[in-house]
């Protein structure tokens, strides 16, 4: 049975103690939640402090991106075994973000896939289609596109320890959530895809989250669409009241 996971994307925000503050308050509430997995994933810089602040609990530490390349002379860059060695479980690869400011392709994510699974870590990876995409009918052969390039060569086992995130571009942000009905239809889509790269079972274990907007009052009916497990919060992962209101959502 698939497991949950609801992850907090901080993005580029918070001081070194506002994080740490975070962290704290959100691992003292979890034991509420043991059917639900949870994450947080802080800035590089704030790695090692949120680490100690959830230390004995059962928040997971994530990163939000990383270099394909286990060391080396790539001035600025943050290896996977890096991320290993302070404690991480997850990566978030591919977000919009990335894609859309610093020019990350299909290629490029697939290579940080690859790269994360290698070191053992769990890669996010995010995939959605910006809004002149969905309105010209075109979201389920971009979510193709993406799904092919971004996810290229993984075995069927390394399927399974990767978890996807379908994040709408025009949702990221804006306070405008996708439908539950506009969601599902993606994580069906994606759970097809799956199917057919490698079988129906393997589509029913590969974590789906949702992520664009997702608050305490609009989590509930997107988790309860079968094919959603979970999302990845921006914004609403800031406050500690508000990524707990989100888990609390998640009923099933
Ligand atoms: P948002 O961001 O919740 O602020 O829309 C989601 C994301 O970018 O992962």
């Amino acid at each position: 049975m698939r497991r949950p996971l609801i992850a907090g994307n901080w993005k580029m925000n918070l001081s070194r103690s506002e994080a740490a503050a975070l962290a704290e308050a959100i691992a003292k509430q979890v034991d509420q939640y043991p059917a639900v997995d949870i994450a947080v994933c802080p800035p590089f810089v704030y790695l090692e402090v949120v680490s100690r602040a959830i230390a004995g609990s059962r928040v997971a530490l994530g990163a939000q991106n990383l270099y394909p390349e286990p060391s080396g002379a790539f001035t600025g860059e943050i290896s996977p075994l890096m991320l290993c060695d302070l404690g991480c479980r997850y990566v978030i690869l591919g977000h919009s973000e990335r894609r859309q400011w610093l020019g990350e392709t299909d290629g490029f994510i697939n290579k940080k896939v690859h790269a994360a699974l290698k070191a053992g870590l769990q890669p996010i990876v995010c995939l959605g289609e910006q809004l002149a995409e969905r309105e010209a009918g075109l979201t389920l052969e971009v979510i193709r596109r993406q799904f092919e390039g971004s996810l290229a060569s993984l075995t069927a086992e390394q399927m399974l320890q990767t978890v996807i995130a379908y994040e709408p571009v025009w949702a990221i942000g804006t306070g405008r959530v996708a439908t539950p009905h506009q969601a599902e239809e993606v994580h069906l889509e994606l759970r097809k895809l799956i199917a057919q790269r490698y079988n129906p079972e393997i589509a029913q274990q590969v974590v789906i989250q949702y992520g664009g907007s997702v608050k305490p009052d609009n989590a509930q009916e997107l988790f309860a669409q079968p094919d959603i497990d979970g999302a990845l919060v921006g914004g609403a992962s800031l406050k500690a009241d508000q990524f707990l209101g989100i888990v609390a959502g998640m009923k099933k």
